[in-house]
């Protein structure tokens, strides 16, 4: 099976946990290209999950992760795109269903809301579950 790639991105908010998630997921085995921001230095969320988004609409990645301090900016900026379904998580269940369910295409969550090892749980069970077509797929197509 061809390996998942995976786009990142964060805000200053999340840049420390980022460069964490970065690391877990590469030593997984999955494809990760990190799309800034690259320091702490304040900065604006929406230029970033814009990146990542861009990356998956033109087909390059087949995923996103984008970290803030809540997960709330990166998720309002990228639903704001037709092709991508976005969901702000802080828990292992939500996770799994939106991906079962939801088939969503980018994770966010906040850097000030998640640890690293919830963080880590919660990445693990959004790779791992596979959208469940059948009745979600019509519905998916509703929205
Ligand atoms: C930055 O302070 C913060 O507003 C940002 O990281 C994010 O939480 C926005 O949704």
């Amino acid at each position: 099976m061809e390996k998942l790639k995976i786009a990142i991105a964060s805000d200053h908010g999340g840049f420390e946990l980022k460069g964490e998630i970065y690391n877990y997921l590469l030593n997984k085995g999955y494809i990760v290209k990190d799309f800034g921001t690259n320091s702490k230095d304040s900065c604006d969320y929406p230029i970033y999950a814009k990146k990542v988004c861009y990356e998956i609409i033109n087909g390059n990645f087949d995923k996103g992760v984008l970290i803030c301090g809540t997960g709330l900016g990166m998720q309002i900026t990228a639903n704001r795109f037709n092709q991508i379904r976005a969901v702000c998580v802080s828990d292992t269940y939500s996770a799994k269903m939106a991906r079962a369910h939801n088939d969503a295409n980018v994770l966010t969550f906040g850097a000030r809301v998640v640890g690293l090892g919830l963080a880590k749980e919660i990445v693990d069970t959004f790779f791992e579950t596979d959208f469940e077509f059948g009745r979600h797929q019509k519905r998916i197509d509703m929205i």
